[in-house]
């Protein structure tokens, strides 16, 4: 009797294949699609606009800012975040802010991004709604002029907040309509679930608004859930957490809803205790639409290159699956289908020119 061939063992990644994929996911042209502006915000920026705006900080220096940055969870984080975006009060702040993120983007090869900003943080302290877009909006054309970036701005509803509040500000932003194409959800997750914000996500489909939420980043696969079935959105922010519910990884494959993964950030407020644990990988694995994004990248240690070198390293991604990674990033766009279809082609002939 002939033994059975055996099988394989699986090749491991060396260090020369994990090296060439992080210089793949370097050079190659990429989307960011999950990015907070107000997360952008470098201390040495918030320091700047404090003195130029007369805003006194909590913080003597720039260093005891940074040494702040050591974050347990979520909401340890968004304690600091909305302290930092206290500085940020006229249209030329929320320009500058924006303008040094594209300029990070640019330089990470980033050729298209959807920038999250979070209204009610500014109107609450009386910044207008008007102050805000305008501001953003500038950057925004500047980066489509003067480096080659294009972008769309997402309003997004803090849900630590109530459901009136955000059709108000709803309401507020409507005349500035032509200037965001969606709306998402964000802020403290747990004890928050997008059931709370079922109607203001209807009006907002009415409207014909692109619809995301944050879910599964801290809270439950149930709110993935509700996010897809109950807000009815076409892509859920981080959404990690699905990975504990198999029914839910077999649907959001089926559908191939997209996924906007942020790896530092993870790591950072303890979603995962090491890189080398993080679900990128089984993602993929899986069959989902995952893509790698920064977050809050002033805070959690890095843009999208660096998101992307890291995750390669500790996850020893193959260059297949970096070329998957930046695709996805273009196919879970909002970009129109011809725009999406020229930057998926200038992805494929930067892959070839190896
Ligand atoms: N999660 C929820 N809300 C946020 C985040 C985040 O990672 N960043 C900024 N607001
Ligand atoms: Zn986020």
């Amino acid at each position: 009797m002939t033994s059975p061939t055996p099988l394989p063992t699986p090749v491991a990644a060396t260090p020369a294949d994990t090296a060439a994929a992080v210089a793949l996911a370097r050079r190659i042209p990429k989307a960011e699609l999950h990015i907070h502006i107000e997360g952008s915000l470098e201390p040495e920026l918030i320091f700047a606009l404090a003195q130029r705006n007369g805003v006194a900080l909590p913080y003597a220096s720039v260093a005891a800012l940074r040494a702040a940055y050591a974050f347990t969870d979520l909401q340890s984080f968004l304690d600091i975040y909305y302290a930092g975006a206290s500085v940020l009060l006229h249209e030329a702040d929320f320009a500058d802010m924006a303008w040094a993120y594209f300029l990070r983007a640019k330089a990470d090869n980033v050729v298209h991004a959807e920038l999250f900003f979070d209204p009610q943080t500014h109107t609450a302290r009386g910044v207008p709604m008007a102050t805000v877009i305008r501001g953003l909006t500038t950057a925004c054309a500047r980066a489509r002029a003067e480096l080659g970036i294009s972008s769309h701005l997402i309003l997004c509803f803090l849900r630590h907040l109530s459901e009136e509040d955000a059709i108000a500000t709803l309401e507020a932003a409507l005349p500035f309509r032509e200037h965001f194409i969606g709306v998402g959800l964000d802020s403290s997750e747990r004890g928050h679930p997008p059931t709370k914000f079922e109607r203001v996500f209807a009006r907002c489909r009415e409207l014909g608004l692109r619809l995301v939420a944050h879910a599964g980043e801290e809270g439950p696969p149930d709110y993935i859930w509700q996010a897809l079935d109950v807000l009815r959105v076409e892509r859920i922010d981080h959404g990690v957490r699905c990975l504990e519910d198999a029914a839910l990884v077999a649907r959001l494959a089926a559908e191939q809803v997209p996924l906007t993964v942020c790896p530092l950030s993870n790591l950072k407020l303890c979603v995962v205790s090491d890189l080398a644990d993080h679900p990128m990988k089984r993602l993929l694995d899986a069959g989902l639409c995952a893509t790698v994004n920064s977050d809050d990248p002033a805070y959690f240690g890095g843009y999208l290159n660096e998101n992307f070198a890291q995750t390669v390293q500790a996850l020893h991604l193959t260059r297949a699956d970096v070329v998957q990674l930046a695709r996805n990033s273009f196919t879970a766009s909002f970009l129109c289908d011809e725009h999406r279809q020229a930057l998926l082609k200038n992805l494929e002939q930067s892959i070839e020119k190896e």
